[in-house]
């Protein structure tokens, strides 16, 4: 691991992942044993607490933040972010549960932050990427998601809906998070618009997203629409500010 970048934190956002949380933190620890593991789990019905609450009794690299219900994607890692700064970590880290986002290609997002990046996304959709096991309606979804996000905010990223990604901690200080408004996945969208319009560099590394084995998607018609109507204002609302620039 690029040892220049300080302390690192991957926060997992767990909703009824209690299949597979001990399997996502095994392969996280054994993969990279100095990074650290914050689980903010949303009161989940099916246990999932009480499983991050024995993990982090049992290691000193894992910790656990209880939300008191369902409260979406965005507030989730919102908490965690604030959490990881208050606690002084230097990097952190985006990852879902379910194994989709395989923590033994965490390295090459680090690597590229070391290089001279303030957000690495690993990416789907830049070559090199791939998706495995996912229904063609979802990988549809995703494409049609992305090309209107590119097109409504003209932010130059192929995958802005990713949900692995590295931040340095001077990125979310710099973008603000009091003002996220964002609850669903469109929250990856919103802080990939908030570090390009502010100014910051953001790189691309390809990675191989694996369709989840165990459990349930927790995506739904309204995560669907809370995006499209969220990109939507966000485009025409920077859209002066496109045109100024494009003159
Ligand atoms: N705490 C909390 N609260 N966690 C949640 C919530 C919530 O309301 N909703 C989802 N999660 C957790 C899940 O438990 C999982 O660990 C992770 O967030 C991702 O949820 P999935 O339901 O597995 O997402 P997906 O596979 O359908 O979506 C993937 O693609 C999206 C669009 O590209 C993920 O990679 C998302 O991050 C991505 O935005
Ligand atoms: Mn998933």
């Amino acid at each position: 691991m690029e040892r220049s970048l300080g302390r690192v934190l991957v926060i997992v956002p767990t909703y009824n992942e209690r299949e597979n949380l001990p399997m996502i933190a095994g392969r996280l620890r054994a993969a990279l044993p100095d990074v650290h593991l914050l689980v903010a789990d949303d009161g989940s019905p099916d246990g999932t607490g009480a499983v991050a609450d024995e993990l982090a009794a049992a290691d000193d690299h894992v910790h656990v933040l209880h939300r008191p219900g369902k409260r979406g994607l965005g507030a989730a890692y919102v908490a965690g972010f604030r959490w990881g700064l208050s606690e002084g970590y230097d990097v952190l880290v985006e990852m879902d549960a379910d194994g989709s986002h395989k923590p033994e290609e965490l390295h090459l997002l680090l690597d590229a932050l070391g290089g001279s990046a303030d957000l690495v996304i690993g990416s789907r959709w830049v070559p090199g990427g791939r998706v495995v096991n996912w229904p063609a309606s979802r990988e549809l979804l995703s494409r049609v998601a992305n090309t209107y996000a590119r097109l409504m905010l003209g932010v130059p990223v192929r995958d802005t809906t990713a949900g692995f990604r590295a931040y340095r901690a001077s990125t979310l200080e710099k973008i603000g998070l009091d003002d996220v408004r964002s609850e669903g996945y469109c929250f990856q969208v919103d802080l990939t618009l908030r570090t390009v319009r502010g100014g910051l560099r953001v790189a691309e590394v390809p990675i191989t997203f694996v369709d989840r084995v165990v459990g349930a998607s927790k995506m739904s018609r309204a995560i669907v629409a809370e995006a499209f109507w969220r990109v939507t204002v966000w485009g025409l609302t920077g859209l002066p500010r496109r045109l100024r620039r494009s003159r």
